[in-house]
């Protein structure tokens, strides 16, 4: 048996500090196989971004561990590692799609997605990039700067970016809610199919019932 390529393990989330603190999470355990997705729905501030800054070692749960187990290297209690080590792991093993794409602006197309290659330590970063602009189909535009590209072109390269140094897992925030429904397709399609081709797990936060669908699995979190 496969070992879970991402354990939650009652996780207990609080933000925010005295009369105006809130409990997010209560005790919640997951696990991730490895290139498996997970949908995050539930309503406007049930949590969904928090819980992904959680697995991404950005927020650190008052109780409870998140530990992610990549490809041939050791399991990682991310939850319990320093900020030092938890930004290397970040940068190593996870790819990150935002709503908004967050897209270096002074970068082209393919310097956006070179420059995480590069962050991530390996060899021949350049030839990396064409190659994944070329696996969501954007070849054709590497050398294009963020603002001279759609809002479905930009969330491609932020999708290649993700997935470009061969992450274990990829968090996407939201990663349609910026698209028209169309675009939105496309766009999810890409990242589906990308993120099962390079092996990686993916969890995804949506208010689209037809984007959570086509997750494995759905978690709602809030209640009904
Ligand atoms: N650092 C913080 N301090 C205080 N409150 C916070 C903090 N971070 C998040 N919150 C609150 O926690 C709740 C959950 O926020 P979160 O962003 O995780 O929700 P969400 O489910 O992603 O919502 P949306 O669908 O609107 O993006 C919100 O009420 C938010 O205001
Ligand atoms: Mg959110």
């Amino acid at each position: 048996m496969t070992a879970p390529r991402l354990q939650v393990s009652d996780l207990t989330l609080t933000v925010g500090a005295g009369a105006a603190a809130l409990t997010l999470l209560s005790g919640l355990s997951l696990t991730l196989a490895p290139g498996a997705s997970l949908a995050l729905t539930g309503r406007s501030g049930s949590g969904k971004s928090s819980l992904l800054h959680c697995l991404g070692g950005l927020l650190t749960p008052q109780e409870g561990t998140v530990t992610w187990q990549p490809e041939g290297a050791a399991p990682v209690i991310l939850s319990a590692a320093e900020e030092g080590a938890r930004a290397a792991f970040r940068r190593q093993h996870l790819g990150f799609v935002f709503q908004f794409f967050h897209l270096v602006p002074t970068l082209t197309a393919l310097e956006n997605v070179a420059f995480m290659a590069e962050l991530a330590g390996l060899g021949a970063p350049r030839e990396r990039a064409e190659a994944m602009l070329e696996a969501v189909g954007l070849a054709d535009r590497r050398h294009a700067f963020p603002e001279t590209l759609s809002g479905g072109e930009q969330q491609r390269v932020a999708v290649a970016r993700a997935l470009v140094h061969g992450p274990a897992a990829v968090l996407a925030d939201e990663p349609t809610g910026n698209l028209d429904a169309q675009t939105a397709e496309t766009v999810a399609e890409v990242l589906f199919t990308q993120t099962r081709a390079a092996g990686a797990s993916l969890v995804l936060v949506t208010h689209d019932a037809a984007l959570a669908a086509q997750a494995d699995r759905t978690l709602a979190l809030g209640g009904p």
